[in-house]
């Protein structure tokens, strides 16, 4: 199948007193990216799910909700019921990634597992079979506006050759310092969701850097 590259706007660098009307300006966006931080697994807090729930509410695109919190399994439940069609949550907030994946299913929600830049993939292979989605984060998760760091794309391609040779559906996110210049090293090394939030929000046109990115991903790619 032909290469579709994803674009998820992170709403983290978004006017959050205008939710609505950022996202009307995103048309081209695929999914809608947000962010949850509480302060204690990330140093930095953002919201929960009421505002996802507010999002969700003023888009029909797919809402992927990052869930950047201690004790996943207690909380990924709001998340389903605000509306998220995925929920990625990091595997190290929890001792079982395998239930908190299980528990969106059984909630009819897609599951991603997401790694710090510091944490090793393989022993997390296992895991594959049981996530929709594994989001390798490209910068130390809490705050938008960081720079990439290239050197998590050796996780990233060890992931593509596993998905690969097992012939999963998994897809591949990556989030953190994605723009016009580290997109195609990205897509080149084997993402298939790109996440990007100053890239978007910071541009004059936020909906033509969406469709740049895309461009981006799929000439490297080809
Ligand atoms: C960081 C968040 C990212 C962030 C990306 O902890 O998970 O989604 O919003 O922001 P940029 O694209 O500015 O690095
Ligand atoms: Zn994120």
């Amino acid at each position: 199948m032909s290469y579709q590259p994803l674009i998820a706007p992170s709403i983290l660098s978004a006017d959050f007193a205008r939710l609505d009307r950022e996202i009307e300006r995103i048309p081209a966006a695929d999914w809608i990216h947000v962010d949850v931080m509480d302060g204690h697994f990330v140093p930095n807090l953002s919201f929960g799910a009421p505002v996802a729930k507010a999002v969700g509410k003023v888009t029909d695109k797919p809402m992927d909700c990052h869930l950047m919190i201690e004790d996943p399994a207690r909380w990924v439940g709001d998340y389903v019921d605000a509306g998220a069609a995925s929920v990625t949550f990091h595997v190290e907030a929890t001792d079982d990634p395998k239930v908190v994946a299980d528990l969106l299913h059984s909630r009819g929600c897609r599951a991603g597992i997401s790694l710090k830049p510091g944490t090793p993939v393989e022993p997390y292979l296992d895991l594959l079979e049981h996530v929709d989605m594994v989001l390798v984060m490209s910068v130390e998760p809490g705050f938008g506006g960081q720079s990439f760091m290239p050197e998590v794309l050796d996780k990233v391609r060890a992931l593509r050759a596993e998905i690969d040779q097992r012939g999963l559906d998994v897809l591949i996110q990556i989030d953190g310092g994605i723009d016009s210049h580290t997109i195609g090293d990205a897509a080149s090394a084997g993402c298939d969701v790109f996440v990007a939030g100053s890239a978007v929000y910071g541009a004059p046109d936020p909906d033509a850097m969406i469709e740049t990115l895309r461009a981006g991903a799929a000439a490297a790619r080809a």
